[in-house]
């Protein structure tokens, strides 16, 4: 079915008008007979209704709890709808991972120093000045909205796991942490002057409903800034367990399926990403962070105990090829040996963007 969507719909919250039928794209009001639902499932969210003989509206309703609309390319008449459900496996993996209390501190003690290394140039990026109101998505310990509220802006933080947020309550008892997901904000529409988002990307089932989401929540002329790992041959620690993965163990195995880990490092992808959103002037680059350690198995062992993902991934191998993967770890993490610790490159991709 071809369909389009224009762009002034994007974001709205009652009701969302597409053209589809021949594949013209028309656009505004449609007063026209209703004929029908648009699914056979018995989803009530789409109604079809016929403005001429070859061509049909669509009216999708924003607040299905049944669909989602992912994304909308009006240029090339193109809609994409994904069950809820889908990625339900995936978040549910990652939230039980994620309320570990164990792995939560784990992440604190051996991972956040990397993380944080970024803080400053994310909050630059999203243009944090005091006074700013300021949403740090996937907020963990809270270190984004800490950071913020340091330079005098009004910040709230937002993560799904229970154990994130006490931590970041018991961090910063000023401010205010919510436990919600990043895919359903629970937040007015136009609310927000900046979304920050620090490494949480990488966590979501479907990271464009996420951006779609903080589109929603930011006031026109707000800027979203978010930073991943960046491509696995800069971020070294992750680049190696993947490659070591291929290399000694099986891929397929361990976590459900999910979104590409590295898949928003790519600055074309984030790009395109954001555009996608319907966000205007979209910039990426590279933050260099460097993780620092005293032994070169600290990496494996970080991992294991404080990610998810990839502890689950490595876990899931057999004793031989965990063995071998732990020791082809050792060995790259060697090779940044300066004087008598590890300096191991780590780099963020920070991509920023604006709604007009
Ligand atoms: C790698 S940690 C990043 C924490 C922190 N922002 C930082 O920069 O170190 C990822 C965080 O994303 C959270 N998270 C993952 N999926 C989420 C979702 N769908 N909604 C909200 N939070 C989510 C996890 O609970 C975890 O705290």
């Amino acid at each position: 079915m071809k369909v389009s969507v224009p762009s002034s719909y994007l974001g709205h919250e009652s009701a969302k008008m597409l053209a589809v039928g021949n594949g013209d794209v028309s656009t505004g009001p449609a007063r026209a007979p209703d004929i029908g639902p648009l699914w056979d499932d018995g989803c009530s969210c789409g109604r079809v209704l016929k403005v001429e003989s070859e061509t049909f509206w669509v009216l999708i309703s924003a607040r299905c709890k049944t669909r989602r609309v992912v994304a909308m390319d009006a240029a090339r008449c193109t809609l994409a709808v994904t069950m809820a459900s889908s990625g339900q496996a995936f978040r549910e993996f990652e939230q039980a991972g994620w309320e570990s209390a164990s792995v939560v501190a784990k992440y604190h003690e051996h991972i956040s120093a990397v993380t944080t290394q970024s803080v400053e140039a994310l909050l630059d990026a999203a243009g944090i000045r005091s006074g700013s109101r300021v949403l740090d998505v996937a907020t963990g310990a809270g270190y984004i909205a800490g950071a913020a509220a340091q330079r005098g802006a009004d910040a709230i933080g937002i993560d799904f796991s229970a154990a994130q947020v006490q931590m970041a309550r018991d961090r910063y008892p000023s401010l205010r942490f919510e436990q919600a997901d990043a895919e359903a904000l629970p937040f007015d529409s136009q609310s927000f002057d900046a979304v920050v988002n620090g490494f949480g990307m990488c966590h979501f089932p479907n990271p464009d409903i996420a951006l779609r989401e903080a589109f929603r929540v930011l006031k026109a002329g707000g800027r979203i800034a978010f930073t991943v790992w960046d491509i696995p041959e800069r971020a070294v620690g992750f680049g190696a367990v993947y490659a070591a993965v291929r290399a000694h163990g099986s891929v397929g195995v361990g976590p459900p399926a999910g979104p590409n880990f590295f898949l928003l490092s790519d600055p074309e992808r984030g790009t395109k990403a954001l555009l996608t959103a319907g966000f205007v002037s979209p910039s990426c680059r590279q933050v260099p962070q460097v993780w620092r350690l005293s032994d070169p198995d600290e990496v494996f062992q970080s991992l294991v105990e404080g990610t998810v993902r990839a502890a689950a991934t490595i876990r899931a191998q057999s004793p031989p090829a965990r063995e071998a993967i732990r020791a082809a770890i050792r060995n790259a993490v060697a090779g940044y040996r300066r004087g008598d610790s590890y300096e191991v490159p780590m780099s963020a991709a920070l991509a920023t963007a604006v709604k007009p």
